[in-house]
């Protein structure tokens, strides 16, 4: 018999960029381990922008302003800094009369126009409370095309717009307390997500809407980066 604990278990299929690129929002309260999953998944596409709405840079990539984007045409200024570092961060600036919604929709822009890239929004409760701006309801409506995945990081999924739960085809959930937020992903997502409200830190629950799995994970190893969840990132594009 094989040790491997999830040896009989369907492998999920989240394909972060390139054809058929999907979307995944992964919710939990602070400190459940959203990032850390995150950028386990950010580090295996082939290229991923990291919109860092917090200023922390938490996967430690190269960090551009959002500013640098020209606002008309920013595709070929991305696929210039993805042609010198794979991954990246975008931080926005706090300028005043800046608006974060309209900085991340002009990484969106680039990021849709360019095609072949996962889209990160970590921390995404600023921007994600409203119905999305134009190129980020474009990726979110139509990224799979272009081959554009995207990746939500939310704490409170009662209030994300419903284009997002709608278009997911994954939802992951760590450790998340409100009754409303749990509701919401048991009702319009999958009903086994119900349990997310007696996870415990770091553990997590993943539903692939398309292979109809939800599947119990323990505590992703960190030691081992990659080989502890099973789950296969296809990197075609
Ligand atoms: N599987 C894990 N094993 C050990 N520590 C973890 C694990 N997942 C997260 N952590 C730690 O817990 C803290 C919170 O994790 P983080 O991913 O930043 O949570 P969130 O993004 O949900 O706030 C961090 O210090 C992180 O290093
Ligand atoms: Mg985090």
């Amino acid at each position: 018999m094989s040790p491997d604990p999830f040896a009989d278990a369907p492998t999920i299929r989240w394909r972060a960029g390139g054809r058929d690129a999907q979307r995944i929002v992964i919710a939990g309260t602070t400190g459940s381990g959203k990032t850390t999953l995150a950028l386990m998944l950010a580090e295996q596409s082939h290229r991923a922008v990291w919109i860092d709405l917090k200023g922390l840079n938490d996967p430690g990539w190269p960090v551009v302003p959002a500013l640098k984007f020209p606002d008309n045409d920013p595709a070929p200024y991305l696929a210039a800094r993805l042609a010198e570092w794979p991954h990246i961060t975008v931080q926005l600036s706090d300028m005043p009369g800046m608006k974060d919604l309209d900085q991340v929709d002009r990484v969106a822009q680039a990021a849709y126009k360019l095609g072949n890239v996962l889209l990160v929004l970590d921390d995404a409760m600023g921007v994600l409370t409203v119905d999305p701006p134009y190129y980020l309801n474009r990726v979110i409506t139509m990224g799979r095309a272009r081959g554009v995945g995207f990746m939500a990081i939310v704490q409170r999924t009662h209030r994300i717009p419903r284009v997002l739960m709608t278009e997911a085809e994954h939802v992951v959930a760590f450790e998340l307390p409100g009754a409303e937020d749990v509701d919401r992903l048991a009702r319009e997502a999958g009903p086994a997500l119900a349990a997310a409200r007696d996870l415990r830190r770091w553990h997590y629950i993943w539903y692939a809407r398309e292979q109809r799995i939800t599947q119990a994970f323990n505590p992703l190893r960190r030691a081992r980066k990659t080989d502890q969840v099973n789950t296969q990132l296809d990197q075609s594009a």
